[in-house]
């Protein structure tokens, strides 16, 4: 891969860089993915290498010491305030001096793991500094590209503002808005399951689908990012971006072929189709006495929405999604329920349809649940699951969709970048969901959901897959 990189990493003290981002450039430098490179942290925080570096252990499973000493003789840290030009100026300085001192070719890859509150002002300084410039003023071998963590904006209006402020300064390809979630092993092999198994597609509609449950369920709270999370809720958080991913890689047509821009296509076919018809929000107890919260916060940590998809495909199929923090465990799933058969038996019938499942956390598993006769008992069907596990066969870590990522934006593959017109798309549903006022109900932490989940789905007959 590109032997001389610089990583900038804009918000290195925060929970994503701590979590899943630093993580991944260690297992990168394991995997010798990287020789030669440095990575540059940038906080408001006051820190040393050390202090940013330490939690991030924690993160890391069976460390290799030899690894880490590696990684951290390539490591800086610098306080920066993402408001002051000045501070980029100094900034922009030492990583030359830094570049030049480590033999490298001034490649950079800046990630923007901050709020997207301040992406305009960090463009503005980032471009007017130097840190990085326009593709075309930049020597042939040479290259300069940011990535955009989501939520990219706040709403539609804010998302074409910070897109203005960007598009004024780069070139699109390189520009990177990210959505870890299409880099999952899992969730990427969604398209190439549907549509490299002939098994699959002649089922994938409205007459064979009853309906679609996608969960992202977690087990902790807002941790130490109340401030970020009062503002956006489960809505933005999750919902507008990887959960209305997932809904657009089921739903979406057949690409033209199964490379980035013609998948990129369908999706969009997909989320200019989404409606939303009905749902609730909650919010965890205990939720309004956490760090950085507002004790009277009407923020939702749970939704549960029905969404149709208006295409002939899927006719009257509802997609369920459900999401939540401090839930009962951390699993994220699609389940798709396929129809009832007309029962042939005499004496008893199937009790339940066939169904797939998708599972993309904690492990990879793809499953089908069949009827099949029970040993011994001449009309007794029970489910039985057939499942391939996916993070069995070909292990799993959590870092591994930001490795993927990291990778292919320094391969300049655009395949993992989200197109502004998909961001639009996910925003117009998400501005109409935040303005129906959904009511928001309190629930007990370590459980399903609220209460009134449950008359959710009594009111529309579902039977939620456990
Ligand atoms: C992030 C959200 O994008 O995704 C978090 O901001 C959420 O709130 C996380 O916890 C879930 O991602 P993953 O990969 O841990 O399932």
């Amino acid at each position: 891969m590109n032997d001389s990189i610089t990583f900038i990493v804009l918000g290195a003290t925060g929970d994503l860089a701590r979590r899943k981002l630093l993580p991944a450039i260690y297992y990168l430098l394991k995997e010798k993915q990287i020789y030669n490179f440095v990575l540059i942290g940038a906080a408001l925080s006051k820190a040393t290498v050390e202090e940013m570096l330490l939690p991030v252990r924690d993160y890391i499973k069976n460390i290799d010491e030899d690894i880490w000493q590696q990684l951290q003789k390539h490591t800086y840290y610098q306080q920066i305030n993402f408001l002051q030009q000045h501070d980029f100026m100094l900034f922009h300085k030492n990583i030359e001096k830094i570049e030049q001192q480590q033999y490298l070719m001034g490649n950079r890859l800046v990630y923007c793991a901050t709020s997207s509150k301040f992406f305009c002002e960090i463009t503005d300084n980032l471009a007017t500094s130097g840190i990085v410039k326009n593709q075309d003023t930049l020597d042939y071998d040479r290259w300069h590209c940011i990535v955009y963590e989501k939520p990219f904006g706040h709403d539609y209006v804010s998302a074409h503002q910070i897109n203005e402020c960007i598009e004024k300064y780069f070139e699109e390809d390189q520009i990177y808005r990210a959505d870890h979630y299409l880099t999952k092993e899992v969730v990427s092999n969604i398209t190439l399951m549907r549509f490299t198994n002939c098994v699959l597609e002649p089922l994938w509609n409205h007459k064979y689908i009853e309906h679609v449950q996608i969960e992202l369920n977690e087990e902790h709270g807002v941790g130490n990012r109340g401030r970020y999370y009062d503002d956006y809720g489960a809505l933005r958080d999750v919902v507008q971006n990887h959960m209305l991913e997932l809904v657009a890689l089921i739903a979406m047509e057949s690409p033209l072929k199964l490379t980035g821009e013609s998948i990129r296509e369908q999706r969009i076919y997909v989320l200019k189709r989404i409606r939303f018809s009905d749902g609730i929000r909650g919010q965890y107890k205990g939720y309004r006495d956490e760090q950085y919260i507002d004790p009277h916060s009407q923020t939702e940590t749970f939704a549960l929405l029905q969404l149709f998809v208006d295409t002939p495909r899927w006719k009257q199929v509802p997609f369920y999604l459900k999401t939540g923090k401090r839930l009962h465990k951390r699993d994220t799933v699609i389940h798709i329920r396929f129809k009832e058969v007309e029962c042939l038996l005499t004496k008893t019938c199937p009790s339940d349809t066939n169904w797939l499942t998708i599972r993309i956390a904690p492990e990879g598993v793809f499953s089908l649940t069949l009827n099949a006769k029970k040993p011994g008992h001449i009309e007794k069907v029970v489910p039985i699951e057939m499942s391939f596990c996916h993070s069995c066969k070909f292990g799993y870590r959590d870092s591994q969709a930001y490795e993927v990522l990291l990778k292919e934006v320094i391969l300049a593959q655009r395949s993992v970048s989200i197109r502004f017109d998909e961001i639009e798309f996910a925003w117009n549903i998400i501005d109409d969901i935040v303005a129906k006022k959904l009511p928001l109900y309190t629930y007990k932490q370590g459980l399903h959901g609220p209460q009134e989940m449950h008359d959710f789905f009594t009111k529309y007959n579902v039977r939620w897959k456990i």
